[in-house]
């Protein structure tokens, strides 16, 4: 069974179908701990389906490295066999990257290496391109540049906002995330640094 510590900052709906999904018996995962960059609306999920939960504020502390050393801390505790970041707003310090590499990974909502960084679907609106899509990477010291697991491209509306273009892309994300989790677990998918 792997097991999995998921890393938010927001709402936390990819969360949530993660727990849903590692909820049946046949899930070869199961989500052992939630952590948050401050107080994130989506540790409510991990509550609600009896998963412990941390938050190691970013404000709290003096340097992102002081931030990252304690998150570190808080995340060996559990032992995760692989971190997911599913919405987490800050980058990882590179010792935190380089003490779990390649054993994270991360959901992006756009196809990259399209519009890396905190705005994927801004900035693919902005770009005025006609499709953009969704991604699953490892982790490395980058921006969102990391080997890419599983992607899918959405396309882009007549009247999109941010909002309803990611409220389309996210339940693709879902299904890559989900998916991906999967193949790692049964060692169909192997993480290379
Ligand atoms: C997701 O679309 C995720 O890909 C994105 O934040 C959203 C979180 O939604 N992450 C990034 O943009 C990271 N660069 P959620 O909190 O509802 O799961």
């Amino acid at each position: 069974m792997l097991t999995l510590a998921v890393l938010i900052s927001g709402t936390g709906s990819n969360l949530r179908a993660l727990l849903e999904a590692a909820a049946h018996p046949d899930f070869p995962a199961r989500v052992v701990a939630v952590g948050a960059d401050r107080e994130a609306d989506g540790l409510a999920h991990a509550e609600e389906f009896g998963i412990p939960s941390f938050t190691v504020p970013y404000a709290a502390f003096p340097t992102r490295e002081a931030w990252g050393d304690e998150l570190a801390a808080q995340l060996d505790v559990w032992q995760p066999d692989l971190i997911v970041l599913s919405g987490l707003m800050r980058l990882l310090p590179a010792a935190v990257v380089a003490r779990y590499a390649p054993h994270i990974i991360n959901t992006h909502p756009a196809y990259l290496p399209e519009f890396p960084g905190a705005h994927g679907v801004r900035d693919a609106l902005a770009a005025s391109v006609s499709q953009t899509g969704a991604s699953v990477i490892v982790v490395d010291d980058g921006v969102d540049s990391g080997p890419i697991l599983a992607q899918e491209r959405i396309p882009v509306l007549p009247g999109d906002t941010e909002a309803t273009l990611h409220e389309r892309i996210k339940p693709v994300e879902r299904r890559l995330l989900i998916d991906v989790v999967q193949r790692i677990a049964r060692g169909e998918l192997e993480l290379a640094p």
